[in-house]
């Protein structure tokens, strides 16, 4: 077993440690106080190649293996955690989508484009009656000669609005339940389409979330991913591969919790010493870099299982779960060692700590990995 990096893979977290500090952080705290969706930064990413890095070349993709990939997720949240879940949904929730369910023509026209940052891509899977029960989405699709015709609400949607295409789930036959369920790639343009207004998060401010409303879209056959009723089945597989990417997007918030909390104990000081002599303030950093270590290898892990093909549904889960739940504790931990600082917008901490509570809630909620995990342990 080796646990060290690839040369590439060193190569490539280095070139995105670089680019985070050149192009990422810099506006991050701005964007959150302005709400201000970071186009720069995703015109940068497509420009060195980071957008679909990890789809093969042969669709214009980078080539990169999975780790490497996630690599780079966990680097961007570590700068901006915006920036991460916009790049994670535009390249897995939507690319990957297509890279392993599209026809070969799907992913010869489209996987180029989302590479070069032409289009911004969304994953529409969420509705307002089904959230961690998402097979029982209400959104229809109706057959009409060679084109179907979508109807539903779909809500919580990352990059709603501003993404030029969204992967839709709609159930075609109601009932057969989840079998019912086909996927779709529906584009902003289409008749029909439209847009809730940006909600108001606890976080991410940065990053716009909507309802999209489907009303008699006309979807034309060749925008059908994957068979009929195959639509759960791309979804929740998709969804594996998201589940690594927020993991890496909760260890980058708590790598930073830990970039940010480590020189402030050495420097900051009280009864006449800094406080990183006192013994509650090295526990709280000790535990940090303990729970954040096992989160990255879990994550690594993950990802490596990932590239190999086959399921680790079971490893995947577990990596969310336990790194989104540290990162929810470790991030309110850093804003308590800076004591009211912390409580500043202008120390960052406590945006990491608003940041980090959707790790626990999206992409499948703490309650529903563990659900995932239980069914796969018992099964064993
Ligand atoms: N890969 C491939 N297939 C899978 C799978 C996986 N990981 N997990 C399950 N399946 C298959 C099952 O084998 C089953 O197939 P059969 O019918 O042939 O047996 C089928 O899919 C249905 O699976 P289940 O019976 O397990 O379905 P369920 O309804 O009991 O439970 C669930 C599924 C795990 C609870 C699922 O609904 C779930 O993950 N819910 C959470 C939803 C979620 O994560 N939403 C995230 C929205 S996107 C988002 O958050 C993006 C963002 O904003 C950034």
């Amino acid at each position: 077993m080796n646990f060290n990096l690839s040369e590439d893979q060193e190569a490539i977290r280095s070139a995105v440690r670089e680019f985070v500090k050149k192009e990422v952080e810099p506006g991050a705290a701005d964007r959150d106080r302005n709400h201000e969706f970071p186009w720069g930064v995703f015109k940068a990413l497509a420009r060195d190649g980071y957008l679909c890095m990890h789809v093969p070349e042969k669709y214009g993709g980078g080539g990169a293996d999975y780790l490497s990939y996630a690599i780079v997720i966990e680097e961007l949240a570590r700068g901006d955690a915006v920036t991460s879940v916009i790049f994670e949904v535009h390249n897995t929730l939507h690319s990957e989508a297509i890279l392993h369910f599209g026809s070969e023509d799907q992913k010869l026209y489209h996987l180029p484009r989302l590479a070069r940052g032409e289009v911004l891509g969304a994953y529409c899977l969420t509705e307002p009656g089904a959230g961690s029960d998402a097979g029982s989405l209400r959104t229809r699709a109706e057959k009409d000669g060679d084109s179907y015709v979508l109807n539903g609400q779909k809500t919580f949607i990352t990059n709603g609005g501003v993404a030029d295409q969204y992967i839709v789930m709609a159930n075609l036959d109601p009932g057969k339940g989840a079998k019912g369920i086909t996927a779709f790639i529906v584009t902003k343009d289409m008749p029909g389409v439209s847009f809730g207004k940006p909600e108001e998060k606890l976080g991410l401010h940065a990053s716009q979330t909507t309802d999209v409303f489907l009303e008699n879209v006309r979807v034309p056959a060749a925008n059908r991913l994957g068979e009929e009723g195959q639509g759960f089945k791309i979804a929740l597989a998709t969804l594996d591969g998201g589940r690594i990417g927020i993991a890496a997007q909760a260890v980058g918030l708590v790598q930073r919790a830990l970039d940010i909390t480590v020189p402030y104990a050495r420097e900051r000081q009280q009864f006449g010493k800094p406080i990183a002599e006192f013994q509650a303030i090295q526990w709280k950093l000790a535990d940090m870099a303990t729970d954040l270590e096992a989160a990255r290898l879990m994550m690594y892990r993950a990802a490596f299982l990932r590239q190999q093909g086959g399921k680790a549904t079971r490893e995947i889960s577990m990596a969310k779960l336990f790194a989104s739940e540290m990162a929810m504790r470790h991030t309110v931990e850093a804003v308590q060692i800076l004591g009211g600082y912390g409580y500043l917008r202008d120390y960052t901490v406590e945006r990491l700590m608003r940041e980090a509570k959707i790790t626990q809630l999206y992409e499948g909620t703490s309650e529903i990995q563990r659900l995932v995990i239980a069914r796969e342990v018992l099964r064993d």
